[in-house]
């Protein structure tokens, strides 16, 4: 049975966190970050360190790990009966992240809506992120040229996910608004498919 699944995808501080949060907060939808799931390793093990060591240069974790990761992540969910996929709809932030990802995982995922969280002003993000810094402690938001590099490895790796899935699927969400309405848009969207 594959997930039923809506993809918030977007730039690094676009609000994909933010709106992935409001999501899984109403019942029958369930939230899964990737980059939470990373940061809740412990970082002596081996994709711990992984993480630790791409993330901090602004770079994607490799994808077989990434995607094994979340596979055991998302059975464990299923085991426990957190996620119930055959009445709850899985909100993915931050995977897949490039087409590889999205290819490998397409036998598991059936994609009903892609939500694109558009922020054409770069400098809008690494403002927010550099505020983000100041409140949580992540420390690849820590210095300006790092999170540069994330988004520079977003509009080369990641964007392309978005020809991937085919303009059918994809809903462009203006991600400037007030957050309010972001969420607004998206379950406007959700609602009408
Ligand atoms: P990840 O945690 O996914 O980081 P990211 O994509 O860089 O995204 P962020 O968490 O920085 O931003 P966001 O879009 O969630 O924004 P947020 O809601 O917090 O990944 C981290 C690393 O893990 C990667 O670099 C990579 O190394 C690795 N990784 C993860 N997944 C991977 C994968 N699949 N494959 C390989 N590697 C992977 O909002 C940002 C700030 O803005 C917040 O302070 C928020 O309050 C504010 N904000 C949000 N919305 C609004 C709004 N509408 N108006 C004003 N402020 C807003």
């Amino acid at each position: 049975m594959k997930y039923g699944t809506y993809l918030i995808f977007g730039a690094p501080g676009s609000g994909k966190g933010t709106q992935g949060k409001i999501l899984g907060a109403i019942p029958r939808f369930f939230h899964c970050a990737c980059g939470d799931v990373f940061r809740s390793l412990d970082t002596r093990t081996p994709l711990g360190k992984a993480f630790l060591e791409y993330s901090s240069r602004g770079e994607l974790v490799p994808d077989e790990m990434t995607v094994r990761l979340w596979m055991a992540v998302i059975g464990d969910m299923v085991g426990m009966r957190k996620f119930k996929p055959d009445i709850d709809s899985l909100v993915l932030d931050g995977i897949p992240r490039n087409v590889h990802q999205a290819e490998i995982m397409q036998d598991i995922l059936d994609v009903k809506r892609v939500f694109h969280l558009s922020c054409p002003d770069r400098d809008a993000l690494v403002a927010r992120l550099k505020k983000r810094a100041l409140k949580e402690n992540r420390f690849d938001d820590a210095n300006e040229e790092t999170i540069r590099r994330r988004l520079v490895t977003y509009e080369l790796e990641s964007k392309p996910v978005l020809e991937f899935y085919g303009v059918n699927k994809i809903v462009d969400i203006d991600a400037t608004q007030l957050p309010v309405k972001v969420t607004h848009d998206i379950l406007t969207a959700i609602l009408a498919s």
